[in-house]
């Protein structure tokens, strides 16, 4: 998910009387199909959060014991939406938008130990209205820089008046330690414009290795205690 930029400066009335009508047409439709584009995508998000918030119900009634540390959300907006159409070559339509654009919807589920992200994502991925489209395990398999986490693109229905439609959501699930790393990454990568010199990217890489030993180390001292201690019932 990506940081999302200030909101566009709106047009005025006396801009659009000097525009091309055929412009303001195409602009007015846009506008009314980036509305709809964000409306169901925000549904998505809204069904995805109930499925979240169940889930962390039912361990903690059944098992006293909540896997889920915190869970946040967002839908991109039509600005980033289009800057990412335009880099892959994507028309500005609803259709060419939602067949190429895959993380309009993005929720992120930051657990306590490495097993509880591999079971959430389980939990999600195995209910009979979630069709998975994609998941990659950059957990098993960390990017060259350290970043890991469990990413799954999967299909919901999202129930309008005019019927269900599929929508698809990008999920992310990993560890408190992979989020705190991804996070600073992420801030530094922005503030250096994705020009972060070297010796920083070779930092930020020991920094990973170090986060990995601490959620291993942590993982070892969870399962020992596992059957004895209820870690966190809140
Ligand atoms: P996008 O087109 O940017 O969505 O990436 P992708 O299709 O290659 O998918 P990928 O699974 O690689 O990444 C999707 C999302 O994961 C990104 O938008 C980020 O939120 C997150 N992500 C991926 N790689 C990194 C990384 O190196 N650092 C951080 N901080 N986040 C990352
Ligand atoms: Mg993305």
């Amino acid at each position: 998910m990506d940081v999302e930029d200030p909101p566009p400066k709106r047009l005025s009335l006396g801009d659009e009387q000097r525009l091309n009508p055929e412009m303001v047409a195409f602009a007015r439709q846009l506008r009314r199909d980036f509305e709809f584009i964000g409306m169901q995508h925000e549904f998505a998000i809204e069904e995805m959060l109930t499925k979240v918030s169940i889930l962390r119900k039912e361990f903690l009634r059944l098992e006293r014991y909540n896997p889920i540390e915190h869970v946040t959300s967002r839908v991109k907006s039509p600005g980033s939406i289009l800057r990412k159409a335009a880099r892959l070559g994507i028309a500005p339509t609803p259709g060419e938008i939602t067949a190429g654009i895959k993380d309009i919807a993005g929720v992120r589920i930051t657990c306590s130990f490495i097993s509880d992200t591999y079971r959430v994502l389980e939990a999600l991925t195995s209910q009979d209205d979630v069709r998975v489209v994609q998941i990659k395990d950059y957990i098993a398999e960390p990017k060259p820089n350290g970043y890991k986490s469990l990413h799954a693109l999967v299909e919901i229905p999202v129930f309008l008046s005019t019927g269900p439609i599929p929508v698809t959501v990008e999920l992310q699930v990993r560890t408190i330690a992979m989020d705190f790393w991804a996070s600073l990454e992420h801030k530094i990568f922005y503030k250096y414009e994705g020009a972060v010199p070297p010796g920083l990217v070779a930092s930020l890489t020991d920094a990973a290795k170090v986060s990995e030993l601490l959620d291993q180390h942590m993982e070892q001292l969870y399962s020992e205690v596992r059957d004895t201690v209820h870690v966190d019932a809140s």
